[in-house]
């Protein structure tokens, strides 16, 4: 239904276009009485053999929405209806921006891929913390945090120490995101060093805000230590795990100096990929290519790239590294590899919007081994 009737329709409009009035559908339809359960029957699969524990978090299933669709968390009740079992929120910074000059979204059908500049056009952190404190579903959300393009790479650290303390209570888990292409230097904090004093940064507010939060429910419960005992480790507002995106451009040496970030800061894991800056082997000419200019590139030409990210990661972490595994999955197959290869996790971003919502569904049928 999705790529026979919709697909055609909304690919004639404007991509940028097409993605917000495809939420805005999205949102009316479902208030009509009955939508909800009805795509709730459509593209949920509830099954206890789908749920995962990763980074101390239940998982209903292995399948996310990965950064960047719902930047502002607008529309984080809708995807929960849509089958994902998570939802990462951003990239937001801590004041609202409006991103690089329009167009920056194109689409390359012959190579069922994207390539975009956006340059993280957001509505703020504040903004979307208020709304994630109203949502009425309890999907798990990842709060992807980011810097101000106006915001030096030498203090980048208050921005993203801005974003965590704005999101601490409303989300579950946070990815630092230092991997986008079109944000000016801000790949350079992915050296090792900077890198380093940043998530290091994080993880000292992350223990302080984790015994504020539990000083402050001890308190205000009536029934103090023994009632917490028995509240999820979701309400008490504990640690929150942190994830590091990273670009699928690094070299192996860069990857063995993230591993040993990550495993010098104590971060709970990586997500594996961001797009890339490569337009190696693709089908659409290059002079369509070279008219689109800078931007990440995305879908069907990052899954082999990420895919071997991750296999390495994991690989000479010796398994001990969690990886959320992102970049071109179009296909259950395509998820199951990246699982395969040793990500506990997986996302969709240009894949969902090429397949459309039924790819979630068909990922955890596959999974489930139907
Ligand atoms: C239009 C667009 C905007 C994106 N914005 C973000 C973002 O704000 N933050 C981020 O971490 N990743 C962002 N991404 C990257 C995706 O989350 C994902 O890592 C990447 O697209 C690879 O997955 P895919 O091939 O399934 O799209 C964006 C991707 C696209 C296509």
């Amino acid at each position: 239904m999705y790529k026979i009737f919709i697909k055609p329709l909304l690919f004639l409009m404007n991509p940028e276009r097409a993605h917000y009035f495809t939420f805005s559908c999205l949102k009316w339809v479902l208030k009509l009485p009955g939508m909800k359960g009805l795509f709730g029957n459509l593209f949920c699969s509830k099954d206890a053999r789908l749920e995962t524990v990763v980074a101390g978090i239940r998982f209903p299933n292995r399948i996310g929405l990965a950064a960047g669709l719902d930047k502002d968390a607008k529309m984080v009740d809708e995807f929960a209806v849509l089958g994902f079992g998570f939802v990462e929120i951003g990239t937001l910074t801590p004041l609202p921006q409006p991103g690089n000059d329009r167009p920056r979204l194109f689409r390359l059908p012959e190579d069922a891929a994207l390539i975009n500049r956006m340059g993280f056009n957001n509505e703020g952190v504040k903004a979307a913390a208020e709304r994630l404190r109203c949502r009425k579903s309890d999907i798990i959300v990842g709060g992807n945090i980011g810097k101000n393009k106006i915001t030096a790479n030498e203090n980048a650290g208050d921005d993203y120490e801005k974003c965590f303390l704005e999101l601490y209570n409303v989300v579950d888990y946070f990815v630092v995101n230092v991997s986008s292409p079109n944000t000016p230097g801000l790949r350079e904090l992915q050296e090792k060093e900077p890198l380093k004093r940043l998530l290091i940064r994080l993880q000292k507010l992350n223990a302080v805000l984790e015994v504020k939060s539990q000083k402050t429910e001890v308190k205000s419960h009536p029934d103090g230590y023994r009632e917490l005992e028995v509240k999820s480790k979701k309400a008490m507002g504990s640690r929150k795990p942190i994830f590091l995106k990273i670009a699928p451009d690094l070299t192996n040496t860069q990857l063995d100096e993230i591993i040993e970030v990550v495993n010098e800061s104590g971060i709970d894991g990586i997500v594996a990929t961001n797009t890339t800056i490569s337009r190696d082997k693709l089908q659409t000419p290059n002079d369509k290519v070279n008219a689109i200019g800078a931007g990440g590139l995305s879908g069907k030409p990052l899954t082999h790239r990420s895919t071997e990210v991750i296999r390495y990661l994991h690989q000479k972490s010796g398994g001990k590294i969690t990886i959320i595994g992102v970049g071109g999955i179009h296909s259950a197959e395509d998820a199951k590899e990246k699982l395969d290869a040793g990500a506990s996790l997986v996302q969709l971003y240009t894949g969902f919007i090429y397949e459309g919502p039924a790819l979630v569904k068909k990922i955890n049928k596959k999974l489930l081994g139907n």
